[in-house]
């Protein structure tokens, strides 16, 4: 009996859920959590993507559908059905949530007439507002559009046959714990929970919105009376309608429930799928990653051009045959850091003159020429580059250039122990041979100059300052900044005479010539200094102390020339060698050019080798130093005492004696 009783009542279970199971597959009752087991019509955007139904995309003023496959028939039953669905409106903007979407109950599958923006993809202008549509539409939407006649961005309406709502109101609920309605924003991003449910006996069609996580409200917020037998036909299909206009929301079914006659199975919120993870919020991302790349491109840009900037220079197709003894602009800035400050050796001027490091660690001198105008440029680098090819190891060693714009930079060997001039009338002491090895020196170098080489090379500027000692104190022949070539045989026709008072030869400001005699001039005028420890050209002495060569000449006459030697030496000199400077130096500074050796004899002499002339020491053949009308204060500065500092080939002074 026990027995009967259970299989009777297991027969019963069974047969209840097979007219469930055929109700479920007759379609007129279904729960849908992934849309992709569900049996759906998809047009327009309409995609199911991750088993959530999604109704538009980024596409413009375009539609998407999606309805359930199978008709509901409602022949010979009321009209009765209940739905609940999980939505979401994602607008893409922040600044307005885009179109709307729409449930909606249709006699037709194919609603792709249904034109975007404002119809929501249901209606159009045409068929708008007519009878034969036999549509019922619950409209979710988002923007109050003039067509529809609707003042609120933030709606549910009713729609029978048109977009023109029956029924709405502003989208909210009923809160039961608090007993009152509340805001709900329907395009928020967050998925919210809606019912929708006719009473086909009493023809009450209900509306009822909450947040996903709120239970069903106990009060809808739209409930009327309609007659659906009046609108719907006996076939009809359930499903959704989206559209965007220029504004756009992404919009998600995130679960869907449906019964037909009968109170649809409430549907588990905890198996709603939530909305893809991060939609949109990638854009903050990118946003991000954007700008901090564009601003690392604009950083680097700067970057390029700051470097560009800094280590611009100037090549000129001519300069191709000079480049070995080309230096890059980056090459100098770094050797000399930047062009520090504590690195200038000296100034004047041209310019300043940098000591560098070279990254093999040879130390060089960089003199920072700069200069106005290009012309002439050319010539002047080919001598440049002729000069890095003399080489005597009594010449500072030009290692190369560098142009940039307005500006030359010449390279030298670094010489440690600065100018004659500096070291002479320092505080150091430079003793007797010394002093002589230096001159022989300069005499090697200049012979080289005017008689080693192809072209004659005119220094045109020796003086103390001009010579610079290397650490071991050899004297080295540098600023070749006057230098001029020219073919052997010619004298020189400057159109302006330069050179440095005090060494200049007197015929330098009568005739307006240069040759190799002017040179020797100078040099005869150094010997002296070297020999005495006295400038040439001494405004601050008395009258006939002035000019070296007078005071040195009156000594001859007297015959105790040996008095004239620097008295810094004490008496440790050789006065044989001494005479033999000092008569030298006479030599050179006769007033007839004619009657000074060349550096060839010089050197002979030098080295003993030959015997110099006899010399009267008498003033009218000596050449007295061009001495130009100056007041003393110039005369000062021009021979002053500024050379305490290290200047380093600047303490030039050069006289133009311009159209002469
Ligand atoms: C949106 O969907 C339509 C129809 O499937 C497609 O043609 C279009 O490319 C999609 N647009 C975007 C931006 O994904
Ligand atoms: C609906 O009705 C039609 C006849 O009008 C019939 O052919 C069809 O099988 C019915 N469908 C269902 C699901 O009852
Ligand atoms: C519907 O009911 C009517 C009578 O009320 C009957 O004549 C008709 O055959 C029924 N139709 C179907 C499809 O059951
Ligand atoms: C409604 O749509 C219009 C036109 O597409 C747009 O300008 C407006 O910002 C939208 N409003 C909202 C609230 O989305
Ligand atoms: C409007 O929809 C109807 C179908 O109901 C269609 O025949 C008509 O061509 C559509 N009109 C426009 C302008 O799309
Ligand atoms: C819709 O059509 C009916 C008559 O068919 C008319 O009374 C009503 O005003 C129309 N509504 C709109 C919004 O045009
Ligand atoms: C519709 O709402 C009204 C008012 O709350 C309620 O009395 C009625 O039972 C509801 N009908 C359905 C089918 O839910």
């Amino acid at each position: 009996m026990v027995v009967t009783m259970k299989l009777l009542v297991f027969l019963v279970i069974v047969s209840i859920h097979a007219i469930s199971m055929s109700l479920a597959q007759e379609g007129n009752q279904f729960v849908h959590y992934d849309f992709k087991k569900a049996d759906l019509y998809v047009d327009g955007m309409a995609t199911i993507e991750d088993g959530r139904l999604k109704l538009t995309n980024s596409s413009k003023r375009a539609t998407g559908h999606a309805f359930h496959k199978s008709p509901i028939n409602f022949t010979n039953t009321s009209f009765s059905f209940s739905t609940e669905f999980v939505f979401a409106i994602v607008p893409e903007e922040s600044t307005s949530y885009g179109q709307g979407m729409a449930f909606l109950i249709s006699p037709s599958i194919d609603l792709r007439y249904g034109a975007a923006t404002s119809y929501l993809g249901i209606f159009n202008r045409t068929n708008d507002n007519k009878t034969e549509n036999h549509i019922l539409a619950v409209e979710l939407d988002t923007n109050a559009s003039s067509e529809a006649l609707e003042e609120s961005d933030n709606h549910v309406g009713i729609d029978i046959n048109s977009i023109v709502s029956v029924y709405s109101a502003d989208a909210s609920y009923f809160d039961d714990t608090e007993g009152l309605r509340k805001r709900l924003v329907l395009a928020s991003e967050k998925r919210i929970h809606i019912w929708i449910d006719y009473d086909g006996e009493h023809r009450v069609l209900n509306v009822t919105l909450a947040p996903l996580e709120t239970p069903r409200p106990s009060l809808p917020l739209l409930s009327r009376f309609i007659d659906l037998s009046k609108i719907f036909k006996e076939q009809m299909y359930f499903g959704f309608s989206g559209s965007t206009g220029t504004i756009r929301s992404h919009q998600y079914i995130l679960g869907w429930a449906l019964a037909i006659g009968e109170k649809a199975q409430s549907l588990d919120v905890s198996k709603v799928l939530d909305l893809p993870r991060p939609p949109p919020n990638h854009l903050p991302l990118i946003l991000a990653f954007a700008t901090t790349t564009v601003f690392l491109i604009i950083a680097c840009g700067f970057a390029y051009l700051y470097h560009q900037r800094r280590y611009a220079e100037v090549f000129e197709q001519w300069e191709k045959k000079y480049s070995p003894q080309r230096f890059s602009f980056r090459t100098l800035y770094k050797a000399t850091k930047g062009f520090k400050e504590n690195r200038v050796l000296g100034a004047g001027g041209f310019g300043k003159v940098y000591r560098g490091d070279l990254s093999d660690g040879t130390e060089i001198a960089v003199k920072r020429v700069s200069h106005g105008a290009e012309q002439g440029m050319q010539e002047y680098v080919s001598e440049i580059a002729t000069m890095g090819r003399l080489g005597h190891r009594n010449l500072v060693q030009l290692r190369g250039y560098c142009r940039r714009k307005g500006e030359l930079l010449l390279v030298y060997e670094y010489m440690p122990n600065g100018s004659l001039s500096d070291y002479l009338f320092g505080d150091n002491n430079l003793s007797w041979s010394q002093r002589v090895h230096i001159i022989k020196g300069v005499a090697s170098a200049l012979h080289y100059l005017h008689e080693g080489w192809e072209q004659v090379v005119l220094h045109r500027d020796i003086k103390a300052s001009n010579i610079l000692l290397d650490s071991n104190l050899n004297g080295k022949v540098g600023d070749f900044g006057l230098a001029r070539f020219h073919d052997r045989g010619e004298t020189l026709q400057p159109t302006r005479v330069v050179g440095t008072i005090g060494y200049m030869a007197p015929e330098i400001a009568t005739l307006g010539v240069a040759n190799e005699l002017t040179d020797v001039y100078a040099f005869g005028a150094l010997i002296l200094e070297v020999v005495c420890g006295r400038r040439p050209l001494d405004l601050e002495r008395s009258p006939e102390q002035r000019i070296l060569v007078e005071w040195v000449v009156s000594f001859g006459r007297r015959g105790c020339l040996v008095d004239t030697v620097d008295s810094k030496l004490a008496c440790n000199f050789t006065t044989e060698e001494a005479k033999l400077l000092l008569k030298l130096g006479m030599l050179c500074s006769q007033r007839d050019p004619e009657n000074r050796p060349t550096m060839k004899d010089i050197t002979e002499y030098l080295d003993k080798k030959k015997s110099m002339p006899n010399i009267t020491f008498d003033i009218a053949e000596i050449g007295i130093p061009i001495v130009p009308l100056i007041n003393n204060e110039m005369a000062t500065t021009s021979h002053g005492t500024t050379s305490s500092f290290a200047s380093f080939w600047y303490d030039t002074i050069t006289v133009l004696f311009r159209g002469r």
